[in-house]
């Protein structure tokens, strides 16, 4: 098939090394001229012949909102576009019903498998009707690990469901990581009694319940700076965890773990908590326990 792809980054750019391995033929467009096949979107799109099919892998948010604006005024009818970044499933129902009216089709796909998928193979999400799934299906067959196609591809539902599920997807993985951090910290406070953490990490990665990938990648980084004196505990999100609480909200579903692990990289970003400073002042008031200067000098109190 030919495909268009807009943003030839860690992800895109993998992608398309993937589908032109795969014997698909690809057109990529990134606004380095460096990576670049074509200099324009324009270029892009008459590069294509129509029916075209066209995968938009930019930043989530504003990047990709004006690319698939850009696109809805350069597309013919009946071409069609696959937003594989991180958008937010609203976004993908309201851009869908707008280029809808151009009879252009909008497929949204969550991708997961980082800069591994392009040896791998990624995960794919897919939200769209029955035929437009069926005419994307020798793109997503490409790009999906190999192996049973249930076993790393889902049409997961109409418009917006693959976003939806990969949203889901990463608050999982925020509760997952968080659980297996902790784990890690509360064998490192007991060293007299757990000598080596990582092996015991290393262990686990064959025979139990816990074994996975992200265990994998957690003995991967302990290999590569045991005791991670290099990095900071500090921790970004990137958008998919807070969308997630707030679909639980909407809904009623009680997500204790994801909001739980979610709070924990706020918490990870200060560095003297305001809350935690009222609850010493607190204590101080009730019970006359110490509490510890501003300064970091002097005992904590009991
Ligand atoms: N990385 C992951 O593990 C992962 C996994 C799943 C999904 N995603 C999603 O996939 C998308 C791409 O992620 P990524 O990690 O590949 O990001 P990335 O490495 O930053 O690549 C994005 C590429 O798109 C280019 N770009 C930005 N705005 C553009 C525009 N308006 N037109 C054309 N090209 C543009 C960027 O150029 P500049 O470098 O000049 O900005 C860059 O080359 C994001 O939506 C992300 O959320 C990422």
């Amino acid at each position: 098939m030919h495909l268009g792809m807009i943003g030839l980054g860690r992800m895109g750019g993998n992608m398309a090394d993937r589908l032109r391995a795969a014997g698909h033929t690809v057109v990529g467009y990134d606004r380095d001229p460096n990576v670049s096949d074509v200099a324009s979107l324009e270029e892009l799109v008459a590069a294509l012949p129509a029916p075209r099919n066209v995968w938009v892998m930019v930043p989530a948010g504003a990047p990709t909102q004006s690319t698939i604006d850009e696109l809805g005024g350069l597309l013919e009818p009946g071409d069609l576009v696959i937003e594989g970044g991180n958008s937010h499933f609203h976004d993908d129902q309201r851009n869908a019903e707008q280029l809808a009216t151009k009879d252009i089709h909008y497929v949204d796909t969550g991708v997961s498998g980082g800069v591994w998928g392009k040896t791998e193979g990624y995960g794919l999400m897919v939200g769209a009707s029955e035929e437009d799934f069926e005419r994307v299906l020798p793109i997503m067959d490409a790009l999906r690990p190999e192996g049973p196609r249930k076993e790393g591809l889902v049409h997961a539902g109409r418009v917006g469901a693959g976003h939806f599920t990969k949203m889901v997807h990463n608050g999982i993985e925020y509760g997952l990581m968080q659980a297996y951090a902790e784990g890690y910290e509360l064998m490192a406070a007991h060293e007299d009694l757990v000598t080596d953490p990582g092996a015991v990490l290393g262990a686990w990665r064959r025979g139990t319940v816990v074994r996975s990938w992200l265990l994998d990648l957690m003995v991967r980084a302990l290999d590569q700076d045991p005791g991670l004196d290099d990095i900071q505990g500090y921790v970004e999100d990137s958008g998919e965890g807070r969308w997630t609480i707030d679909a639980a909200i909407d809904s009623a579903v009680p997500v204790p773990a994801i909001a739980a692990s979610l709070f924990a990289r706020f918490s990870s970003r200060q560095v003297d908590s305001p809350a935690m400073r009222m609850v010493a002042a607190m204590r101080k008031q009730f019970g006359g326990h110490a509490t510890k200067p501003a300064d970091g000098t002097g005992p904590a109190g009991s």
